[in-house]
């Protein structure tokens, strides 16, 4: 296996398994994390108020006069497209008397944004438009005082095609802030995918337990054991600043499947969602991840071929790459798009959550499909919300992520439990809980 680019235009280091994991504690977690109401206000103040935020993508707002919401904690956020086409962040409210300026709806496409309580308006670039009955306001009595009427700007900054967000300047930008993050994904050009699926789902419970869940495969067997037959369960873990990251697998096998002589039916859905002909390959299981370079050898550059395969490493094409942004974002990078997970604290109970389903690929030139972001407040089957053809091996693990968020909150209120015992595999969770008690122990 090569661990050098294809093209040589980029350079995302492997991971390599002998390196020794650095020791950063081994003591238990205690769980009150997960339900205090004191630890969800000293987030909101010192962690979610000072990091830089994940927000929209991009193209939600790609012609002047768009707008999108964004909500985080207990705030709502608006990001516009002005008619110079420049993107701004404001505070989703008017400065009137606070109401909610833009309730109701993700996006859209207006001239001006109106207040649904006195018909205030604003432009897209945040200045105030019209007060009506201006005549009535003595403070009016020289003009509108547009300096001061305007609405409240955040700090934004865009990576990835997301648009990212700080409510309190100070830190570092955000380059600096991601670390060496933009170098290792480059090859990716996440920039340039779109949008694929896009959903919300209220989650009974913490964030933090969403975070937890999703970045160690230590749960594979437990939860997910069919993936035994399609993946290798032992990750590759790297920390990287506040951020960290491990690499599976994918087409190969984990005991007890190893050593068979059967390409096992996940394997070839596994070929055939990879784009190839799933009875094309007839090794043995647990080395199938090598058609999938063959066969993305094949393709890459080939006219309307819109993934960057050439500027990936073998391991690239068939690992997969699963990146923590701290504190609340997390994805599956693969060559073909990324599966993200967005973890946003709720507006006032610590023991829910908003998670976010972000799908991005790159489609085949011209072959974009509009997809509409949607919101679910109740348990739904995800291969019968899902707007797009999305496999099972995909749906039934995302399933199985779902259903059992709620059992590990509920666990995790226990007066019975005793805090959370982490092994090596679950070295990142230790990583997010230092990092994250670092924030919540500043001044
Ligand atoms: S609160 Fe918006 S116009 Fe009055
Ligand atoms: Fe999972």
């Amino acid at each position: 296996m090569s661990a050098t680019n294809n093209s040589g235009k980029y350079f995302t280091p492997p991971i390599d398994p002998a390196t020794p994991l650095p020791d950063i504690g081994q003591e238990r977690i205690g769980s009150a994390r997960f339900s205090s109401r004191d630890v969800m206000q000293r987030e909101w103040t010192h962690l979610w108020r000072r990091v830089w935020n994940i927000g929209p993508r991009l193209e939600e707002i790609p012609e002047p006069g768009n707008f999108v919401t964004h909500e985080l904690g207990k705030e709502s956020f608006l990001f516009t497209r002005d008619g110079a086409g420049e993107v701004h962040g404001f505070y989703n409210v008017c400065q009137h008397r606070g109401n909610v300026l833009v309730p109701g709806r993700y996006c859209g496409k207006e001239r001006f944004l109106q207040c649904p309580f006195h018909a205030w308006s604003y432009n897209l670039d945040g200045s105030i438009k019209g007060v009506p009955g201006a005549d009535d306001f003595p403070q009016f009595k020289d003009g509108l005082p547009r300096d001061e009427l305007g609405l409240e700007p955040i700090e934004i900054d865009v990576w990835g095609g997301f648009i990212w967000f700080r409510l309190e300047g100070g830190g570092p930008a955000l380059l600096e802030s991601l670390g060496d993050l933009p170098r290792q994904l480059a090859p990716y050009r996440i920039e340039d995918m779109r949008l694929f699926e896009y959903k919300t789902f209220l989650w009974d419970s913490n964030w933090k337990v969403a975070c937890d869940a999703f970045n160690e495969s230590y749960h594979f067997r437990g939860l997910h054991p069919q993936m035994l037959k399609w993946a290798d369960e032992k990750a590759r873990i790297e920390l990287l600043g506040e951020h960290s990251r491990m690499i599976n697998k994918y087409g190969t096998t984990s005991s007890p499947y190893t050593g068979g002589s059967e390409v096992y039916p996940e394997l070839k859905e596994w070929l055939q969602y990879s784009g190839m002909d799933p009875d094309s390959y007839t090794g043995p299981p647990e080395d199938t991840w090598q058609a999938k370079v063959e066969f993305a050898r094949q393709v890459q550059g080939q006219p309307g071929v819109t993934v960057p395969y050439e500027d990936m490493t073998d391991e690239q094409l068939t690992d997969v790459y699963h990146y923590f942004i701290f504190p609340g974002f997390a994805m599956n990078v693969f060559p073909e798009g990324i599966n993200g997970f967005r973890y946003r604290p709720h507006a006032s109970d610590p023991q829910k959550m908003y998670y976010d389903l972000i799908m991005l690929v790159h489609y085949p030139e011209g072959a974009a499909l509009p997809c509409e972001r949607k919101f679910f407040d109740h348990k739904v089957r995800y291969n019968e919300v899902a707007d797009q053809p999305l496999s099972y091996i995909v749906t039934d693990v995302l399933q199985q992520d779902a259903d059992n968020v709620s059992l590990n909150q509920r666990g995790l209120n226990s007066d019975g439990f005793r805090g959370m015992l982490l092994g090596d595999q679950e070295l990142r969770l230790r990583h997010f809980h230092n990092t994250l008690d670092r924030y919540l122990a500043a001044d």
